[in-house]
């Protein structure tokens, strides 16, 4: 059981660093002196990760671990349908920039100010969901699922892509976003 939680932590830490790394480099496209290309490639690589990884297991994962505290009414129903709601909705919105970004790259056009700032709260709604779900939710699960609850999961995590060149995509996607030491840049281990 912990080893999942372990899991769906380790996944966000992650996540809060390619947000971050995503939100320097906006930062960057917007210097006088920027490389736009450099700068929308990063962004870009960013967006890869979330709408692939995150989509294709972590997602999942907790959709199967919030819909069964759902099941057996445990104490963050609330917190929780939010929080499903709030799956669908990122992952249109990552799909959403995606595009405006792979465009951005394509035409060597600046983002306009539209852009950076549904960014910022793309930025905003993803580190505020995963704060809920470790404050208010992982602790519940914790607390609440049963050894067959978190068997289901195994299952489900099994089923989910974990072939290895898939895995070994998203490692490199995820090192070449945040591990990178370009000037200006702190590298995150
Ligand atoms: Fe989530
Ligand atoms: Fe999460």
């Amino acid at each position: 059981m912990e080893s999942y939680l372990e899991r769906l932590k380790s996944d966000h830490l992650r996540m809060r660093r390619i947000l971050l790394q995503l939100d320097r480099d906006l930062q960057l496209s917007q210097e006088p002196d920027a490389d736009l290309g450099e700068a929308m490639t990063q962004v870009v690589n960013a967006l890869c990760f979330i709408a692939g990884y995150p989509e294709q297991w972590h997602h999942p994962l907790e959709d199967l671990l919030f819909r069964r505290l759902l099941e057996i009414d445990a104490p963050c129903a609330k917190s929780v349908e939010q929080l499903l709601d709030e799956h669908e909705s990122m992952a249109l919105q990552t799909g959403f920039l995606l595009q405006r970004f792979e465009q951005a790259l394509q035409s060597r056009e600046p983002p306009d100010s539209l852009l950076i700032s549904e960014s910022h709260a793309y930025f905003r709604i993803q580190t505020e969901h995963q704060r809920r779900e470790a404050d208010n939710v992982f602790p519940v699960m914790a607390a609440f699922l049963d050894s067959s609850d978190w068997r289901r999961a195994e299952r489900t995590l099994l089923a989910t892509p974990s072939e290895a060149s898939l895995c070994r995509y998203y490692q490199h996607l995820y090192q070449s976003t945040v591990n990178r030491e370009p000037p200006g840049y702190r590298q995150v281990k």
